[in-house]
């Protein structure tokens, strides 16, 4: 079914998104919009804005936005359509169908039917299960050995396949369904002489697609026979695409949304198991290696996944390149290690509920860090080693599309291989500036202007963000250590307000704090943390307290694991040190450009061997400072 342009006119000629979000969200009116909690985290403080004029909102807190049908969409996990025929619904309007080809139609037909009779065989599976003694002797039986409690067999549905050739084609036949359906569900297989039940005597997992409709099946064997697969699956089919799909996603969305992290495990068992265990915000790829549209799934519902680990080395290693593809989708990626030989489902029956929930709360640790103490073990005498961890780690972090994110994991590692960020600036800046060189070649063959110009301007973004992540980083440095001593001679304050003299900030806050600076100083007051606290501006006081709790965050998560993180404090001097060259560095690419844009418009030939001199000057001031920077400049 197609809804008709009109329709949907119309219904977004109804909508009022104060009133389509206030049934979900409390919302109180605060001069032009309104405030309230944001639904998609767990917050106290408000900062969930909804703007009636032009019918948007605002979630600071998730970094979700859009209209009335992207909350919908959001909040509850629809698709554009259901969205649509929800506000349909809500505001009476008539749902008007568009005209579709005879192709388009037969399409649906055979999508639905095809639901159906996977309906069908679901049913008959837990039917099997419930009431044969087959079912019950030998599958229920299966189940209760495994732990699974009744209550956890219903709500996945689970099911028996008979020890038959044709028990569900006869069923099937007896009831009406058409055989050809059968075959095309992927149900039986059909050969030239006979056809028979492609699941016979196995335990039975149905998946579900998002909105619940059973679309495959997980079968597995209950004896060890030899030369057959543990688990049998559905083929794809015309509703079954394998690499779109999440087992347990539609039993989890609603959890991982409320607890905004998502646990991917491997198997069917892991994913039963922890929802028996409480643990309820969690999918399985279901033993094949992650796939991009499976973690865009994912990413619908929440930005976290925590990955979970058997605990044998060899399927770590083979698994890092897939969370590779997690990091460049955005989302922060965090590991469980399982203890050698259990994995998420036998280990949360060792434990029990509880005590297994305080293991995934105590022993998860962030990705990167994760990977870099697995592949720098052992390196410390072999050069050629360490270089190719440096190597794979630094791509990693080059594959994070945010550079903030990118420059925190650089510090941290840095840290952690006792390498200078300068070295691992410039391995990053190698792979960045290959894997562009890449893109602009692929660019310069599809589509010229329109994609130079969205590269050209992606690259602008990203010297503006970094410039601006240098900023923050010289307040942060200043309010947090501006008055202790800098190579015995003077405060940081000073000698950062001598070598930034004559550089301004981009970033307007950040430069009405450094002004602040300046003129404080001048009148010989202390400038810190307690300063800020009664500044009457509001914007200023809020940042403060931002950059003087920021980093004590990030830094936690390593201490867990008894690594050793220098403190800020200690490494004071090379942190100012490597700030002072970068804003520098950046000040003189501005400039750069500035001098190039005079050059172009200037007619004067005198003028313009000058500005020529300049721009010599400056390139080699770029080169100067590039170097102990560790900064390709290409
Ligand atoms: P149990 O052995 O019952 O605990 O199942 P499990 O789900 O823990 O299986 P395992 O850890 O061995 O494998 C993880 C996942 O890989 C399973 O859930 C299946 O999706 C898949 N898998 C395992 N064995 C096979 C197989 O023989 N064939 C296919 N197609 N998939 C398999
Ligand atoms: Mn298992």
């Amino acid at each position: 079914m197609n809804i008709s342009k009109t329709t949907v006119d119309n219904i977004k000629d109804r909508i009022d998104i104060v009133d389509v979000i206030g049934d979900f969200v409390t919302l109180k009116r605060t001069g032009q919009h309104y405030k309230g909690n944001s639904p998609f985290t767990d917050e106290k403080t408000p900062s969930f804005i909804v703007f009636p004029r032009n019918q948007n909102f605002k979630d600071f807190s998730s970094g979700k936005q859009g209209d009335a049908i992207t909350f919908i969409m959001e909040y509850d996990g629809l698709s554009y359509t259901e969205a649509l025929k929800y506000l349909a619904k809500k505001y009476g309007v008539e749902i008007e169908e568009e005209e579709q080809t005879p192709e388009a139609i037969q399409q649906q037909n055979e999508r639905e039917s095809l639901f159906i009779i996977l309906n069908f065989a679901k049913e008959f599976f837990k039917t099997t299960l419930w009431e044969t003694e087959e079912g019950k002797n030998i599958g229920l039986s299966y189940f209760k050995e495994r732990g699974f409690t009744d209550e956890t067999i219903q709500k996945f549905e689970l099911g028996h396949s008979q020890e038959q050739w044709n028990a569900l084609e006869n069923e099937a036949k007896s009831k009406g369904y058409n055989p050809d359906l059968l075959e095309k569900a992927g149900l039986i297989i059909k050969k030239e002489d006979r056809q028979y039940d492609r699941f016979r005597g196995r335990v039975i997992f149905p998946v579900h697609n998002t909105t619940g409709k059973v679309i495959a099946f997980g079968a597995r064997m209950l004896t060890n026979v030899k030369n057959q697969p543990k688990y049998l699956n559905s083929p794809e089919t015309e509703v079954y695409h394998k690499s779109n799909v999440l087992y347990g996603l539609f039993q989890a969305s609603r959890a991982i949304r409320h607890l905004n992290n998502c646990y991917l495990v491997e198997g069917y068992t892991d994913v039963i198991s922890l929802h028996q265990s409480g643990v309820e915000n969690v999918v399985s790829s279901s033993g094949t290696s992650l796939t991009e549209q499976q973690i865009k799934l994912i990413h619908r519902h929440t930005k976290n996944i925590t990955v979970l680990f058997d605990g044998d080395a060899a399927g770590i290693r083979a698994s890092l390149r897939g969370i590779d593809m997690i990091l460049k989708e955005g989302m922060n990626v965090k590991v469980i290690i399982f203890p050698d030989g259990e994995d998420p489902d036998s280990y949360s029956r060792k434990l029990g509920s509880m005590d297994f929930q305080v293991f995934l709360k105590e022993n998860y640790e962030d990705f990167i860090h994760f990977k870099t103490r697995l592949l720098s073990d052992g390196d410390e005498n072999d050069p050629v080693k360490k270089a190719e961890t440096i190597n794979q780690i630094i791509s990693s972090i080059s594959i994070i599309p945010n550079q903030v994110q990118r420059a925190l994991y650089i510090k941290e590692t840095s840290s952690l291989l006792k390498l200078e960020e300068q070295l691992l600036y410039a391995e990053l800046n190698k792979i960045l500036i290959n894997r562009k060189r890449e893109q602009q070649k692929e660019a310069y063959n599809t589509r010229p202007t329109e994609l130079v110009k969205e590269i050209e301007e992606a690259q602008q973004k990203e010297v503006q963000d970094s410039v601006e992540f240098q900023e923050k980083e010289t307040i942060r440095i200043l309010i947090n250590y501006g008055f202790n001593e800098i190579e015995d001679k003077y405060n940081l304050v000073e000698h950062y307000l001598e070598e930034l003299d004559q550089i301004e900030f981009i970033n307007p806050l950040y430069n009405q704090i450094l002004e602040i600076f300046k003129t404080e100083i001048q009148k010989g007051n202390i400038v810190d943390i307690h300063f800020f606290n009664n500044h009457p501006d509001k914007k200023i006081q809020q940042e403060v307290i931002n950059l003087t709790s920021e980093r004590h965050e990030i830094s936690e998560n390593w201490e867990r694991y008894q690594i050793y993180v220098p403190k800020e404090k200690d490494v004071l001097t090379s942190s100012v040190y490597s700030n002072i060259l970068r804003l520098k560095f950046h000040k003189i690419k501005k400039l750069i450009a500035l001098n190039l844009d005079e050059l172009k418009k200037e007619k004067d030939s005198d003028r313009i061997t000058e500005l020529q001199q300049i721009s010599m000057e400056l390139k080699k001031a770029e080169a100067a400072f590039s170097n102990p920077l560790g900064i390709v400049v290409s």
